[in-house]
């Protein structure tokens, strides 16, 4: 099943018992995760676990989760678990993905998967080994714009396409650093391509299939954080240019207090141009006809939704699942690929130059 065709969900255990599973990690991203389980009848999470317990505690209070720990190891020996959601920093996710895996349970992991190809493929492997599934946990291709314009390209109604633009605007690095829910960011060696540049690879793959190449610049507006604050990536198919454009550095044209859409998107193929604003609607304008879509402001709480749903959905079928950690490492492959382009000022060629990836 494709993820634009999610389905309410299936009972996936086979005594009728709901899914039960352990959140790790309760910082920023586990308001939205905790938000969307509660969404989700045939998922009970019965653990929460944070190094900081008071942070475990808080989000177990609101979202009436009975137990909290400090480490997993802890949470996996007190409860008869089916898999274990990971929301902390991607450096975490190899460990966690060990110690999930050796008590023989499924794991969905948040976006960035690791640090290193070497990494990612380890959790890979890890997971294989074990005979667990890994799932990765990327939202933006489940956000409904991109579902609508999933539809639109596969339908063939504005013909093939063959140019994307995609340009996320944000004022967090100048005129000083103001990351104020993800602090963590002043001081991350690689950010905008690996954390919000993932988004936008698996979105593309999503989209139009596995390119063939990248080319990537990448700078420091900000002279006060360790990553690039912005970059530009050019991304090559066989008859389709995509460019990723991302500055944390820009005061926005658009208006991003408000935004419903955390990015803007332009589409345009032979007969038919999409262009998705920060106000959530999506314009499909033909040489006959120019049609509105508008999406709501929890468009993107419900993507988590979601994948969620698709993760319930791809732990409890043996068929192939198209957000596996294989899969997934596709889209990591591209984030690694465009660092090295920018350092090599080189092409890098997707899969061909994968072995130059540390
Ligand atoms: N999909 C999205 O839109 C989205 C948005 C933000 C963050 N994220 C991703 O979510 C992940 C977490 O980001 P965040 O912003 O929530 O981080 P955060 O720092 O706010 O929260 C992480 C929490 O994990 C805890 N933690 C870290 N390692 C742990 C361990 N080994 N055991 C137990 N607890 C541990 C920390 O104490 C912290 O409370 C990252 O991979 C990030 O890229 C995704």
């Amino acid at each position: 099943m494709s993820s634009d065709q999610v389905s309410a969900g299936q009972p996936v255990r086979s005594n009728g018992r709901r899914l039960r599973g352990i959140l790790v990690g309760c910082g920023y991203i586990s308001t939205q995760q905790l938000g969307a389980w509660a969404q989700i009848s045939e998922v009970e999470i019965v653990a929460l676990v944070d190094f900081d317990e008071n942070k475990a505690r808080h989000q177990a209070e609101r979202y009436e989760i009975a137990a909290t720990y400090a480490s997993l190891g802890e949470a996996l020996d007190a409860h008869d678990v089916d898999f274990v959601d990971i929301a902390t920093p991607p450096q975490t996710h190899v460990d966690l993905v060990r110690s999930s895996a050796e008590a023989g349970v499924h794991i969905l992991c948040q976006k960035p998967f690791a640090p290193s190809m070497k990494d990612v493929d380890e959790m890979v492997e890890i997971a294989d080994r074990a005979g667990v599934r890994l799932v990765a946990n990327e939202n933006m291709r489940f956000q409904a714009w991109f579902l609508k314009m999933k539809q639109l390209l596969d339908s063939g109604e504005i013909g093939r396409p063959f140019y994307a633009h995609w340009t996320d605007r944000s004022r967090w690095t100048l005129p000083t650093v103001t990351f104020i829910d993800q602090p963590y960011f002043a001081t991350m060696k690689q950010l905008v391509i690996y954390e919000m540049g993932i988004h936008f690879f698996d979105t593309i793959r999503y989209l139009f299939g596995e390119p063939l190449r990248l080319a990537a610049t990448v700078g420091n507006a900000s002279r006060e954080i360790a990553g690039e604050d912005n970059a530009v990536v050019l991304v090559s198919y066989e008859n389709l240019v995509a460019i990723m454009d991302i500055s944390w550095a820009s005061i926005p044209t658009y208006p991003k207090a408000d935004a419903v859409s955390w990015a803007v998107m332009t589409i345009e193929a032979e007969g038919g141009t999409m262009h998705l604003s920060a106000d959530g609607r999506l314009r499909v304008i033909t040489d006959e006809s120019d049609t509105v879509f508008e999406f709501g402001p929890d468009t993107i709480d419900q993507s988590f939704v979601g994948m969620q749903r698709r993760f319930v959905e791809c732990i409890s079928s043996d068929s192939d699942c198209e957000m596996s950690g294989r899969e997934y490492a596709r889209s990591m492959e591209l984030v690694f690929g465009s660092y090295a382009s920018a350092e090599r000022h080189e092409v890098y060629r997707v899969g061909e130059d994968r072995n130059i990836l540390a």
